[in-house]
């Protein structure tokens, strides 16, 4: 029987892919499932939280008993995240966010011309985890770092130049991470870290959302 450890908390979560347009018919996207972030919001409610999913691209069924919303490129996530962001308790960015999107989205098809090459520039999106750390009265803020090399030290890197309260760091891969039923995850958070080892997604939700809670219980979060 789970405790009902986030009863009255309202914790916000991102998951899946976000698109960004090139043309009408195009456009930029990844792997991710959806699978990890739905996976996380299943164990907030379970654990009685109010959740608050902002989803990119995904073909999962919405967990019952949370506020789904669904959003389409890095900017929709951002204005989402953003405008529901107050009385946060808890925020997870488990959404695999483009961090590059086309600098200009074609009215028209593209057309195929006689160069061999098409180099397509592109702009920074916003940093959605970034501009919730920086919040002042921001949430208890767990990042997620995908690498495919370095994981560790990486995500160490990230939690500290992030400002982050914890971060989950999973190694990635054409079949390791993105778009799998199972993940990998080494929690990290300043002063300590845990390895919640290889395992179904919804099990390392589970473990993952317990170590949020306690540490989420020992700041001033309370
Ligand atoms: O969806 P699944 O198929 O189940 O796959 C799960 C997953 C591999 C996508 C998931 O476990 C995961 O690692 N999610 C983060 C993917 C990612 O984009 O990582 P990153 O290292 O590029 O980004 C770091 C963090 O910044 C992430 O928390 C990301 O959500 C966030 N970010 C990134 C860019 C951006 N513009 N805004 C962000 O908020």
């Amino acid at each position: 029987l789970t405790p009902h450890r986030l009863a009255g908390r309202k914790v916000l979560i991102t998951a899946g892919a976000t698109r960004e347009d090139i043309d009408p018919v195009r456009f930029i996207s990844n792997r991710s499932s959806g699978k990890m972030g739905y996976a996380i919001a299943n164990a907030a409610i379970a654990e009685g939280a109010d959740v608050i999913l902002i989803s990119g691209n995904s073909n999962l069924p919405p967990p019952a008993n949370a506020q789904l919303i669904s959003v389409y490129s890095a900017q929709d996530m951002y204005e989402a995240v953003m405008f529901n962001i107050e009385s946060a308790d808890i925020f997870i960015a488990a959404a695999a966010v483009a961090d590059y999107r086309p600098a200009q989205v074609a009215i028209q098809k593209l057309k195929k011309t006689a160069q061999a090459e098409l180099h397509l520039p592109l702009e920074r999106t916003t940093d959605i985890l970034g501009e919730v750390a920086k919040l002042e009265k921001r949430p208890f803020t767990v990042g997620f770092a995908a690498e495919t090399q370095n994981v560790a030290n990486y995500a160490w890197e990230k939690l500290s130049r992030k400002k982050l309260n914890m971060i989950a760091a999973n190694q990635v891969g054409k079949n390791q991470g993105f778009d799998m039923d199972e993940n990998a995850l080494l929690v990290l958070w300043e002063g300590g870290e845990q390895d919640l080892g290889y395992g179904l997604k919804q099990d390392l939700a589970v473990d993952l959302l317990d170590l949020v809670i306690k540490r989420f219980m020992l700041t001033k979060h309370t």
